[in-house]
This record gives C-alpha cells, sequence and structure tokens, in this order.
C-alpha cells in the first residue's frame, strides 16, 4: 500500500458579496447579532448564471493547474456536494466533461458539510490500492440556492464557494496519515432539506411549506459540533499515532467561530496555529475546508513537512477528520 498526499490545490469564490449590512435590510438582524455569535461578517453568492459545477471546475482547474498534470491524467473525479447542478447526471460528470478528463470515472458524494473530508479518504483509497494514480476531489456548494432568505436562524450563515485538491502518490511517512470518519442518522431532523427527494418530490404544497430550504435547530447542531471536532481531531491524532503536540496546522470545517474556539481549546492549540475564512466567507458547507487549506497553503503559511489536521462535521450527521503530512512545495 502506497503514501498518497494532495499534490495539487484550487479554490473558487462567486464575486458578489453579501454582507452582514445587506442582511439587515433583509431581515430582522444585525452585524453585531451575526459577528458575536458567529464570526461571519460576509458571503460569496453564486450569480444566476453559476451552478455548482461551474464553480467545481474552476476550482478543479487551478488544482489540476497546481499538481502540474493534465485533465487527460485524472483517473478519477469526486464531487461532494449537497447542492449538485440536477439530482442527475452527478456535478462529477458535468465537470469532467467541462475539463476533457476523458478517462475519469466520476460520482458525486453526499455528506454535507463533511463532504470533502469522506472524498480525501475515498479517493486516496483507491490510490493506495494501485488502482488510480490521480483523483479530483471537490467539494462544491451552492447554499444560497437553498437557503431561506426570510430566515434569519440560517440565512446569516451561510455562502457559495467550491475548493479542490489534486491526490496522488507521495513519499513515503508523507501524505495522508490517518483519517476518522463517523455518522449519526438518528441526528438527521436537525438539519435537513426535506423537499425534492423522493419522499417529499417537488409540489405545490412542498413550496409552499418550504421544504426545499434548509431546515435546522441551531442549538442542537452546535452542541453536536463542539462534542465531534474536538473528539474526532483527538481520533484521528491518536489513529497516526500523534498528539497535539505534533500539530502544526488545524484547518476545521467553517460554520461558527465559537464552535472553533471550543475545539480549539479542547485540543489545547493556540488561535495562530488554526486557519480560519468563515468571517470572508461564511459556512460554504463542502468547500469550507479546502478553500480554507487552498488559502493557508497558497499564502505561503502552510509549508513542506508540516502536519495538518482537516476536521469537519455537518448535516447527517456527520463528522470526519484527517492528519496530513504536507507535501507541496511553496508556490513560486
Ligand atoms: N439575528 C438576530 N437574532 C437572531 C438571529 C439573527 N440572525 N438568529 C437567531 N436570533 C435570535 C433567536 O431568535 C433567539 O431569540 P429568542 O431568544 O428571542 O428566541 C436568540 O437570537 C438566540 O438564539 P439561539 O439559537 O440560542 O442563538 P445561538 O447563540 O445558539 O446562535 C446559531 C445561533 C448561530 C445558529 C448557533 O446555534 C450555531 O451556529 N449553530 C450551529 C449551526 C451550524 O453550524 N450549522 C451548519 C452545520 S454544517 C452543514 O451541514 C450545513
Amino acid at each position: 500500500m502506497g503514501a498518497v498526499g494532495i499534490i495539487g490545490t484550487g479554490a473558487y469564490l462567486p464575486e458578489k458579496v453579501l454582507t452582514n449590512a445587506d442582511l439587515e435590510k433583509m431581515v430582522d438582524t444585525n452585524d453585531k447579532w451575526i459577528v458575536s455569535r458567529t464570526g461571519i461578517r460576509e458571503r460569496r453568492i453564486a450569480s444566476e448564471k453559476q451552478a455548482s459545477s461551474d464553480l467545481a471546475v474552476e476550482a478543479g482547474k487551478q488544482a489540476l493547474e497546481s499538481a502540474g498534470i493534465t485533465a487527460e491524467e485524472l483517473d478519477l473525479i469526486i464531487v461532494a456536494t449537497v447542492t449538485p447542478d440536477m439530482p442527475f447526471p452527478a456535478t462529477a460528470c458535468l465537470v469532467q466533461d467541462r475539463l476533457g478528463a476523458s478517462k475519469a470515472a466520476t460520482f458525486d458524494l453526499s455528506a454535507a458539510c463533511t463532504g470533502f473530508l469522506y472524498g480525501l479518504a475515498t479517493g486516496s483509497q483507491f490510490i493506495q490500492t494501485g488502482l488510480y494514480r490521480h483523483v479530483l476531489v471537490i467539494g462544491v456548494d451552492c447554499l444560497s440556492r437553498i437557503t431561506d432568505y426570510t430566515d434569519r436562524n440560517t440565512c446569516v450563515l451561510f455562502g457559495d464557494g467550491a475548493g479542490a485538491a489534486v491526490l496522488g502518490p507521495v513519499a513515503e511517512g508523507e501524505g495522508f496519515l490517518s483519517f476518522e470518519l463517523g455518522g449519526d442518522g438518528s441526528g438527521g431532523d436537525l438539519l435537513k432539506q426535506s423537499g425534492g427527494g423522493s419522499r417529499h418530490p417537488a409540489s405545490k404544497e412542498s413550496v409552499e411549506q418550504r421544504l426545499h430550504f434548509i431546515s435546522m435547530n441551531g442549538r442542537e447542531v452546535f452542541k453536536f459540533a463542539v462534542r465531534v471536532l474536538g473528539s474526532s481531531a483527538e481520533e484521528a491524532l491518536r489513529k497516526a499515532g500523534m498528539t497535539k503536540e505534533d500539530v502544526d496546522f488545524l484547518i476545521p470545517h467553517q460554520a461558527n467561530d465559537r464552535i472553533i474556539e471550543t475545539a480549539i481549546h479542547r485540543l489545547g492549540l493556540s488561535r495562530d496555529k488554526v486557519v480560519v475564512n468563515l468571517d470572508r466567507y461564511g459556512n460554504m458547507s463542502s468547500a469550507s475546508i479546502p478553500v480554507a487549506l487552498n488559502e493557508a497553503y497558497r499564502s505561503g503559511r502552510i509549508k513542506k513537512g508540516e502536519t495538518l489536521v482537516l476536521v469537519g462535521f455537518g448535516g447527517g450527521m456527520t463528522w470526519g477528520a484527517s492528519v496530513l503530512k504536507w507535501t507541496m512545495d511553496p508556490v513560486s
């Protein structure tokens, strides 16, 4: 079994910015409440012409360029999303066509905000077993499309974006050192989009009942997130034979600064070891971790040989973490 790591990263953020001041004009909220309860100041919103595949293609192109490989060299494309362009074909198929990755197998993966971590764990297995050499994993979501902008409990939280990573073989002892994935379906009602599937297909009633929007029990999700962020990061470290002293950077899912702060406290890490960008983008679901990773790498903050912990949680409920030794040279 060979070592597998991230050999290229990319991201795409839509141009349109939705600020807290904009939201003040839409619902009964205010900048002070949003910043103090979440840490979010603004988020990006896809244009009317953009769907998830459009964002994913841009992030994918950048990741391929950074890996120094062509689309033709891809063996598999995994798109982690809960906002595909449509139920089928898979968004990964649309991305494959637009990238010209004609030899790649394709599928979408649904694990909400934990999707990118599930995608990394899944994609890396194909390389480890020797079946494939290069896998493109994209985390993309256009949560604005399923956000109820009359519901102040949820509409202040979410944004749109895409992040991508090319996985490939790396030197022994580098790349992914462990994965920890989990799920608890008993919490499925805490965070969901009920409408549009086989239970509640789109109908006049489903629209009137607002079933196509995200519904969330914020307090319960908060409690769950605080619990699993710390425990899954600890478990991933244990599996890698490491302790918190070995961590150079923690890249958590960007849902709420207070959730991140609690996880940092539990893990005993200092704030300067944690990558946070939710003030600028809000919660972009499966795109949050790869966008933060891409920014930290391209800004020169994370360096070759350093140990990173990626950790996330999401609807399902799901959670996941990975420990990896960064293998990429600085961006020139
Ligand atoms: N502006 C002003 N007031 C608000 C707003 C708002 N935008 N939203 C809620 N409030 C009010 C509530 O109505 C409530 O008022 P009340 O006491 O009169 O009823 C009060 O503020 C406090 O509400 P709480 O829900 O207790 O606020 P809390 O401190 O828990 O923060 C929040 C709410 C930010 C949603 C928090 O619970 C949270 O972040 N939860 C986790 C959410 C999350 O991470 N979701 C994404 C998961 S990932 C995925 O898969 C998509």
